[in-house]
């Protein structure tokens, strides 16, 4: 059954709702996808500094907590709107939404509380607002088998590049940086997929308290710093990079507050530039050490594609080519999916399982017990129609 979705994702960075909307039609390895368009919607300022406020202080007053959860779907749904409007595609054409939702919490470690991930943007008001079937909340599921909820992506990663019968690595830049190897034994056990720790999040961080700029254009400030070794040192004994995956990490450990308390002592000595330089070799040396740790040894990886924003970072890509010269690192385009929409597309291939009733957790990558349903499916009911 051919379906239209629309696929909504808005991940750790806070810069905006990536909207996408595809033909998909079939299962499994058996999908065919046609992107038929996408955009990034930015944030409202003040829902996004509230939200950003909320998550690194990890904490809010409940009244909040329940209004911007509705303020967020209503967000969502406008985006759409957006999208449809900007494409010239009728609302009515589409079939159903897929929303991830905005992480609000994630709680990795028992220490921390019962294992447990909260993603917001309320489902029945994107549902009402649009008319649509609506499926959200895709990793509740997972985590009650067990799992950690996250990564979900690798499923889409697999439909898209198993037929290609070659090992091959996917690798997402966004707050954090997550690859996905594909095997070329066809088999979804062999998948392989996990956080390698920071990728923009701290550079982002670093460039809001030093230039009040939300990133590094280009790679542009980076290009001009020196490394500062000793914090360099420092950053790549982070006891993440030692833990064996799967893993998978957030806000919690490389956010705001965590990049403050690791750079403060250097900023009296050092030049912005260097700061910025040696948080971005850091990405892409943590980046390189998970592939010789735990993915060349086991995998014939002759190519990486790079998706996310910081795929537009010249330098951390200039970076990657020369650390990894045994591999091609390409920027991430296939079948009109390309680095800014790979995200939420993936959100539409794991709603069109759950429509049809099939899972699409990687039990591997998540560490769930078995194979779920991902999702809540929130209904619309139209009254018109039905009287
Ligand atoms: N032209 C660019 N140069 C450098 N970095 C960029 C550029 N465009 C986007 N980015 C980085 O990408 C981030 C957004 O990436 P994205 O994939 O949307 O992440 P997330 O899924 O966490 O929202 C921005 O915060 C910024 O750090
Ligand atoms: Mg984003």
């Amino acid at each position: 059954m051919k379906r239209r979705g629309i696929g909504i994702m808005s991940g750790t960075s806070l810069d905006g709702i990536d909207v996408v909307m595809a033909d998909i039609e079939g299962n499994f390895t058996g999908t065919s996808m046609e992107i038929l368009c996408s955009t990034t919607v930015p944030f409202e300022k003040n829902l996004e500094k509230r939200l950003r406020s909320m998550i690194e202080k990890k904490t809010a007053a409940l009244n909040e907590i329940c209004s911007i959860n509705v303020e967020l779907g209503e967000a969502f749904a406008a985006a759409c709107v957006r999208l449809c409007e900007i494409a010239g595609i009728a609302l009515d054409s589409v079939d159903f939404v897929a929303s991830h939702g905005q992480t609000l919490y994630h709680i990795g470690d028992e220490k921390e509380g019962v294992p447990s991930t909260l993603q917001i943007g309320e489902s029945a008001v994107i549902a009402n607002r649009l008319k649509k079937t609506v499926v959200a909340n895709f990793r509740a599921a997972d985590v009650a088998q067990g799992g950690q909820g996250a990564p979900l992506v690798p499923y889409a990663d697999f439909v898209l590049f198993a037929h290609e019968g070659r090992d091959i690595a996917l690798h997402n830049l966004g707050g954090i940086s997550n690859l996905t190897v594909v095997p070329g034994s066809n088999r979804l056990d062999d998948v392989l997929a996990f956080d390698t720790g920071p990728a923009n999040m701290m550079i982002d961080q670093a460039m809001g308290m030093l230039y009040g700029k939300p990133y590094d254009n280009d790679g542009a400030h980076a290009a001009k710093g020196m490394m500062i070794d000793t914090l360099m040192g420092a950053l790549m004994h982070h006891p993440y990079l030692l833990q064996k995956p799967p893993k998978s990490t957030g806000r919690e450990l490389f956010g705001d507050d965590a990049t403050r308390r690791i750079i403060t002592p250097y900023l009296e000595n050092h030049y912005p530039d260097d700061i910025i330089r040696t948080l971005t070799m850091f990405t892409a040396c943590s980046i390189r050490d998970a592939y010789e740790q735990y993915v060349f040894p086991y995998y014939d990886i002759k190519e990486i594609l790079f998706s996310g924003g910081g795929a537009s970072n010249r330098f951390l890509m200039e970076t990657l080519k020369t650390m990894m010269p045994s591999v091609r690192v390409k920027t991430f385009d296939k079948n009109g999916i390309d680095k800014d929409n790979k995200e939420a597309a993936a959100f539409i291939i794991l709603a069109n399982e759950t429509l049809s009733g099939l899972p699409s957790n990687v039990t591997r990558a998540t560490g769930a017990k078995q194979a779920v349903i991902l999702g809540t499916i929130h209904h619309y009911f139209d009254e018109k129609e039905t009287l």
